[in-house]
This record gives C-alpha cells, sequence and structure tokens, in this order.
C-alpha cells in the first residue's frame, strides 16, 4: 500500500512511518518542520524517511494514488492559553479540515490522530469513548474540533475518517517538552527537576510502539467512524515514574516543586475495550520496559554529565 503520514518528522509519526516501510508500504511523509522545538531534532527523527516540506495549511496535499491518509501532524501541548493560540488553530483545525477535505475528494481513509486531552478532567475512571469532553485546555479544544470535523466530512462527504485519542505516548525520540524526555534529561544532567503541582498527577503512559500497532490496526481493520482509545495498560502518578527512571539510571534526581500548570488534567486513564474488542489491540509493553528503552535512547543521544 502507498501512505500518506502527516507529521512524519515528529515523534509518533517518524515512528509510524518506519514501521509502515518496515511492513512493506510505501511511505510518502509530509512536514512542515514547525520550530514548537528544534526542527534539527525533527531532521535526525525523519532521516530514515522521504519527508516533504509542505504546510498543510496552506499547501495542497496530493493524494493521488495514495491508499490511506495518517493524519498526525498538528501543534501539540497543553500550555496552548494566550498568543500562542492562532498557532493552535492553524495546526490541528485548519490543517486538519484541509486533510479532511482532501482526503474526502480522494476516497481515502484518514486515520486522525486526537488526544485524551479531548476528555478533560474526565467524568469516570476509566474513561470510555462515549464519556462526554469537556476540555480544560485550548489544546484540548482544538483536538476535539478536529474530532468533529472529521464526523462532518463523513456526514457531509461520505469521507472514511478513523479518531485515535492517544493517551500520553512516551518512548524514544519523545519531544522535549515532554514530561519523561524532561526527566531523562534532568537525570542526565544532574539538573534540579521542576514538578508542576503535587507530582501526584497520573496518567495511562503509553509506549510509542504500541499506539504504532494501534494506528496501523486503525487504518487496516477499523470500521468508518470509529473512535478509539489508545491508551497504555498501566497508570502511574509522576512522582512514581520519576521513581522507576530513577531505579533504571541508577541516578537521583533533584526535584523543586512549582506551579501546577495550566490545562494539565489530574488523571487520564484509558478505558481500551472498545479496541480490544474490535481490532484485538491491547498495550503489550511495561512501563519499566518502555522507560529502560527511553533511557538508553536519551543517555545514547546526550553526552552524560
Ligand atoms: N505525544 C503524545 O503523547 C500525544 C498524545 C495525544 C495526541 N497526540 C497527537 O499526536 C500527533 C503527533 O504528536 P507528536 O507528539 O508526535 O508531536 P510532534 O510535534 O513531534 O509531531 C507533529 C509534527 O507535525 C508537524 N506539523 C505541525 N503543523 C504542520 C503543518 N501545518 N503542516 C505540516 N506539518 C505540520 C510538526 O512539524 C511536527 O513534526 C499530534 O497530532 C498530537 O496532537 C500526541
Amino acid at each position: 500500500m502507498r501512505y500518506v503520514v502527516t507529521g512524519a518528522a515528529g515523534f509518533i509519526g517518524s515512528h509510524l512511518g518506519e514501521a509502515l516501510a518496515a511492513a512493506g508500504h510505501e511511505v510518502v511523509g509530509v512536514d512542515c518542520f514547525t520550530d514548537y522545538y528544534d526542527p534539527a531534532e525533527k531532521e535526525e527523527n525523519a532521516r530514515d524517511l522521504d519527508v516533504r516540506r509542505l504546510d498543510l495549511a496552506e499547501q495542497p496535499l496530493d493524494l493521488d494514488g495514495v491508499d490511506g491518509v495518517f493524519h498526525l501532524a498538528g501543534r501539540p501541548g497543553v500550555r496552548s492559553f494566550g498568543d500562542v493560540f492562532p498557532l493552535y488553530l492553524r495546526g490541528n483545525v485548519l490543517s486538519t479540515q484541509r486533510v479532511l477535505e482532501a482526503a474526502a475528494a480522494a476516497r481515502v481513509r484518514v486515520v486522525l490522530a486526537s488526544s485524551s486531552s479531548i476528555y478533560g478532567e474526565a467524568e469516570a475512571y476509566p474513561t470510555p469513548e462515549d464519556a462526554v469532553p469537556r476540555p480544560i485546555s485550548p489544546y484540548g479544544i482544538t483536538k476535539l474540533a478536529g474530532e468533529h470535523l472529521a464526523r462532518a466530512y463523513a456526514v457531509g462527504f461520505g469521507a472514511d475518517a478513523v479518531v485515535l485519542r492517544y493517551f500520553t505516548v512516551y518512548g524514544p525520540r519523545q519531544r522535549p517538552d515532554m514530561f519523561f524526555r524532561r526527566v531523562c534529561e534532568a537525570l542526565l544532567a544532574r539538573s534540579t527537576f521542576e514538578i508542576y503541582g503535587s507530582g501526584e498527577q497520573s496518567r495511562s503512559f503509553t509506549y510509542v510502539g504500541d499506539a504504532v500497532a494501534a494506528t496501523i490496526a486503525a487504518m487496516e481493520r477499523a470500521p468508518a467512524g470509529a473512535v478509539y482509545n489508545v491508551g497504555g495498560g498501566e497508570e502511574a502518578s509522576m512522582l512514581e515514574a520519576i521513581a522507576l527512571l530513577e531505579r533504571i539510571s541508577g541516578r537521583s534526581l533533584d526535584t523543586r516543586r512549582v506551579d501546577a500548570a495550566r490545562g494539565d488534567v489530574a488523571r487520564t486513564k484509558a478505558d481500551v475495550s472498545r479496541i480490544r474488542d474490535a481490532l484485538g489491540w491491547e498495550p503489550r509493553t511495561t512501563l519499566a520496559d518502555g522507560l529502560s528503552a527511553m533511557w538508553s535512547w536519551a543517555s545514547g543521544r546526550l553526552p552524560a554529565a
């Protein structure tokens, strides 16, 4: 098959592109290397992929001869209040609308990367897909808008879209603004780590290889219009995860508490029964194994102090 992967120079998109190529598919990557974090890091992520420089918010996406689109491009991060909001609209709403428009015209499936952030402080844990979405960050609101656009294009134009709600994905190449990446870097540099809030916030951390497997399964086997949580099996608090990384690295982390970040939820816990029943997918990587892989990558990449 010939697949387009948008956001192919990013953290999850580059792993997805490599996994598709390894499975014998032809992969056309698309990315505009935004400066949300160092574009040089994206060049490194995309080293083994054919990634075309294209800004989805303004340039046309050619889907001639393409069998499906994995739409992972976007503007991530819950710190999305204030002046940066237009960038979230552009990265997550306008770009998604344009991808859906192109895919509907070409009659190809889109697998859309959404987020657990659409739930906000969820009404139930573990959270099923039909929980009422009540995002508390502008980021979550733009991801939810992308989901609604997918539905509108399905109803209006017969578009074939599948929505995946990723829960805090981690592993090698994780974005530099994300928690585990920052912990690894602070352990390596022996610098002080700032914990936002109490550190008791917990997450369904999801290993990137598991997220990629769910994403490919969704393209291959999901019914049109499906919406699935993609979340790790083990919930852990920030403090528990730090303790695990300290054990893995053999180092101890010097920490300092700072105010909780606005838009950050206290807890996420995925109910993955729907995707398990429909696609036979479930998370396979334990947090200990996933964090060991992440530590090996981070310590191999950054000079140890
Ligand atoms: N990492 C997570 O834990 C997580 C959780 C939930 C949802 N998601 C979603 O998964 C997707 C991938 O996340 P990630 O962590 O790999 O982020 P990332 O920032 O590493 O990757 C996103 C990529 O999209 C590209 N991009 C942004 N706007 C673009 C545009 N207009 N045209 C072309 N390319 C553009 C960026 O340059 C970047 O390389 C995003 O949609 C994100 O919202 C991620």
